[in-house]
């Protein structure tokens, strides 16, 4: 049986009718095809993302890289959302909180008060949480995450190596361990991003 076309699963966010409505592409019908159309935008989003000099800690790049990502398929791709979701701050706060947590970024990198990896996963779990975004949230923030521990010397993540939107056990022990770090446990992060 077919998923229904932008059905979320519990972890994602299910979109509401307004939303529906700002497909591009009319074609698409399915979850899959759904995928396979976001995915070269990624693709090209990731290319451009790490071919230029960029400061990831900066709301109007943030904004920039899910327009990247999404715009092919998205009318709202690269503004924030304007609607709740069951994960995510009230929208009305999305802004605030977003500086919050660039100023609380760029304050653990001036200190090293974490390593890389550590630094990178914090980012990535608080991003997430504050879903500025309609959908594609954890894409943005996996990639967002990826492209600061490669600016602080690291090598990015794999993010448990295979195809996270679509494999279902890998969904579950990523989102597991976001949830760990909402918690301020970021073992089970650390570790899942790196296998
Ligand atoms: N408890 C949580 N804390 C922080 N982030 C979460 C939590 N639960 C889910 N998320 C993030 O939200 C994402 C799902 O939101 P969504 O906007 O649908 O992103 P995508 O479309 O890229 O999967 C998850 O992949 C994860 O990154
Ligand atoms: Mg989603």
């Amino acid at each position: 049986m077919n998923d229904p076309p932008i059905a979320g699963d519990d972890a994602a966010t299910p979109l509401t009718p307004g939303e529906h409505r700002d497909l591009i592409p009319s074609y698409i019908t399915n979850r899959d095809q759904l995928n396979e159309v976001e995915q070269l935008g990624i693709a090209e989003a990731d290319r451009w993302a790490f071919s230029r000099k960029r400061d990831v800690l900066d709301e109007r790049f943030l904004l920039d890289l899910h327009k990247r990502m999404f715009r092919d398929v998205w009318k709202w791709a690269g503004t924030f959302r304007k609607t709740p979701r069951n994960i995510g701050v009230e929208a009305y706060r999305i802004a605030v909180d977003l500086r919050q947590l660039l100023d609380d970024v760029r304050y653990w990198i001036t200190h090293s008060t974490y390593g890389p990896d550590e630094i990178a996963l914090r980012f990535h779990v608080r991003l997430a949480w504050i879903h500025p975004f309609p959908n594609g949230n954890g894409r943005h923030a996996r990639l967002a995450a990826d492209l600061l521990v490669v600016s602080l010397g690291g090598e990015r993540f794999s993010w448990g190596g295979g195809r996270l939107i679509d494999t279902d056990t890998l969904r579950k022990t990523y989102i597991t361990a976001v949830r760990a770090g909402d918690r301020h446990d970021f073992a089970p992060l650390l570790s899942f991003a790196r296998s």
